[in-house]
């Protein structure tokens, strides 16, 4: 006989209510190849993205979250991606600049989106800096990847301009090519303790493998599986977990650490190489 499981008072979690940023995938193609998930000949559904992307604003809206939405334009087929386009912390704003020039004009309509907002500080970067495409805030540190898209020399900007302390880490796999593909945050930090976060090991270099061990000792690693569908490009709120609906052990294990997954379909938006963080902005205001 198997016992019932035991709920640890301890690992109750609480949701906490964010605001989001998101951009309708109305131009939403795959007409060029920046990472190896994008095949331009294999077909894409514009018409399947917009209806993942809206049960995706659905299901942030249900949980009590507030949306804001910007313009899509024509041209940027990847402007869907909204995490990429800006890091907001304390409502200070570091902007985008992308390394590959099909994107590049994303980054001025953000700006302009943040500038019609009532933000007031807003830094465009020197250095290239694909926002929360690589760099993840925990509540306390602002993890900061490299390899493939943000340039090392983001990171000590980010750190200046946002005022948090930067820990860097390296990406190896050409797959996990931004940081929030491979890594995100279940909890955010307190000040007695670090934050819970997932992630998949294999993504990165052995020192940032030691690294993140020895910064989230309770962390939940995820399996090449979870990671392969973009399971790890997840949205948390401390309590509810998006996530793409084929990470199932990932799944699993949220419900045995006291999270409830809510499981989406990005059959579309994953052809670019994409799933729901990426999709996903968080505004974090001045409190
Ligand atoms: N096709 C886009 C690119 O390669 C996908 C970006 C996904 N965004 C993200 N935050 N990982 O730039």
């Amino acid at each position: 006989m198997t016992s019932a499981p035991v709920r640890n008072p301890a690992t109750t979690r609480l949701a906490t209510t964010r605001r989001y940023l998101m951009c309708a995938p109305t131009h939403f193609a795959v007409e060029y190849s920046i990472n190896p998930w994008m095949d331009p000949t294999r077909p894409v559904s514009t018409a399947g993205a917009i209806a993942e992307w809206e049960a995706l604003r659905q299901t942030y809206l249900r949980l009590g979250h507030t949306v804001e939405t910007i313009d899509p334009q024509p041209g940027l087929p990847d402007m869907v991606f909204s995490a990429n386009s800006g890091t907001v912390i304390d409502g200070v704003v570091l902007g985008a600049r992308f390394r590959a020039p099909q994107r590049a004009a994303e980054a001025d309509f953000f700006r302009t989106w943040f500038l019609d907002h009532g933000y007031r500080d807003i830094v465009m970067p020197e250095k290239i800096n694909e926002a929360e495409g690589d760099l993840t805030w925990t509540g306390d540190l602002l993890l900061a990847g490299t390899g493939f898209r943000t340039d090392p020399g983001a990171h000590a900007e980010a750190q200046e301009v946002l005022g948090v302390p930067v820990v860097s880490l390296q990406l190896v796999d050409p797959r996990y090519y931004h940081l929030d593909v491979a890594l995100f945050v279940l909890t955010e930090a307190t000040p007695t303790s670090r934050a819970h976060i997932a992630y998949y090991p294999e993504a990165f270099s052995p020192g940032t493998q030691r690294l993140l061990r020895r910064l989230y000792p309770d962390a939940i690693l995820a399996t090449a599986e979870d990671a392969a569908c973009l399971g790890l490009n997840a949205i948390s709120d401390g309590r509810n977990v998006i996530l793409p609906k084929e990470a199932t052990t990932l799944t699993t294990q949220l419900h045995a650490h006291g999270y409830t997954p809510h499981p989406v379909n990005i059959t579309e938006l994953r052809k670019s190489g994409g799933g729901p963080k990426c999709c996903t902005m968080e505004l974090r205001d001045r409190t």
